[in-house]
């Protein structure tokens, strides 16, 4: 297959960990005859300090033509402590989802055998985890008006949702949920927001085009405790767009690094894969970030391109190295660890 894939390293450790994803999907595409191009764009910050823009309309063009968008992560101290900043990094990730349709977040939570015990959460609550968090992405607060009043003294953000905006991200969640063990979670606050009764009132009404699912309902105020105390309860979740972006973070803890979570961004043509944790920017430059979230969103990018024994070989690989301590040091728990270079330069050769 050739695959041409759109790469946007961005800021902080992005370009470090995409650099490990790059050689183990070359290494991959070597050995399964496969051939992927890449085309790198520029976007977060370095592209503010480039062309002034964090999503400039020339990666726009580059990433609607792409098969795939690869993806880092973006976001810079400098703008994180400067609340009047008028451009931001992240304005440009979410103006790509947006142009891109990116409705539907995908998040996997799942445990690594050899890492259990790295997790703050007891082993018998969180071995055999397997849950995907399915986060609306381009609606919601995130998108909604927002301004100030009052001589700037009053502040709102709305959080605002359309019928069909809830019904094609429930439909992923359903379909999601019958290639697996037909259980789906709506989590809203549909006690206290109107948006959240839609969600509800809309998941419900489709209940009965997917008789076979059986459907749960509960507060995200409950989740979240839940979803550390007892995981294994879940499936697949369905959830808005900012209690998606919470749950997920916190979900991440139960695989024991945040460094390992990967995930995908899906909606319209173009699909995007991008480790869960952001720019880490104490970390920049060091060559020291994990780059395994990255690495394992590349294996979701093979999955959909039903590149299952490529996805597969990914997994088995990253799994041996977390085996034989072939480890970053935020999983080295003091003892030998290795650089991000090192790390992805092993995977690639042991693919
Ligand atoms: C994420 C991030 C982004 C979000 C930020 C960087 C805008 O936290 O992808 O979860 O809130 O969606
Ligand atoms: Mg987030």
């Amino acid at each position: 297959m050739k695959l041409n894939i759109a790469l946007l390293a961005g800021d902080g450790i992005g370009p470090e960990v995409i650099d490990q994803a790059v050689k183990v999907c070359d290494a991959v595409a070597k050995k399964f005859n496969h051939q992927i191009i890449w085309k790198p764009a520029l976007t977060g910050a370095t592209a503010i300090d480039a062309v002034g823009d964090p999503y400039p309309d020339e990666t726009h063009e580059i990433c609607a033509n792409a098969d795939a968008v690869l993806f880092g992560a973006i976001g810079h101290p400098r703008f994180d402590n400067d609340p009047s900043a008028k451009v931001r990094p992240e304005q440009g990730l979410l103006k790509m989802r947006q142009k891109l349709g990116l409705f539907a977040n995908v998040r996997p939570t799942f445990t690594f055998p050899s890492l259990i015990d790295k997790s703050p959460l007891k082993r018998e609550r969180i071995e055999g985890t397997d849950l995907i968090i399915l986060r609306e992405l381009t609606g919601g607060v995130y998108f909604g008006e927002r301004g100030r009043r009052d001589n700037g003294n009053t502040a709102f953000d709305t959080m605002i949702y359309t019928r069909s905006e809830i019904q094609r991200l429930a439909k992923k969640g359903f379909e999601m949920a019958m290639g697996r063990s037909k259980k789906l979670c709506c989590v809203d606050k549909a006690n206290v927001l109107e948006s959240s009764r839609l969600w509800r009132e809309t998941v419900q009404a489709m209940e009965k085009d997917y008789p076979e699912v059986t459907v749960s309902y509960e507060f995200v105020d409950a989740v979240a405790m839940r979803l550390v105390q007892w995981p294994k309860a879940y499936d697949v979740i369905i959830t808005e767009n900012l209690f998606g972006d919470i749950l997920t973070d916190e979900a991440s803890v139960i695989s024991g690094s945040m460094g390992l979570m990967p995930s995908s961004s899906v909606g319209s043509k173009v699909s995007l894969y991008e480790p869960i944790h952001g720019s880490y920017p104490q970390a920049a430059g060091k060559d020291i970030a994990n780059p395994l979230a990255t690495v394992l969103s590349a294996a979701m990018l093979f999955e959909d391109f039903n590149l299952h024994e490529e996805a597969k070989a990914i997994r088995d690989i990253v799994n041996r190295s977390l085996v034989e301590g072939i480890v970053t040091e935020d999983l080295a728990d003091g003892g030998k660890s290795y650089k991000t270079s090192e790390v992805g330069d092993w995977l690639a050769k042991h693919i």
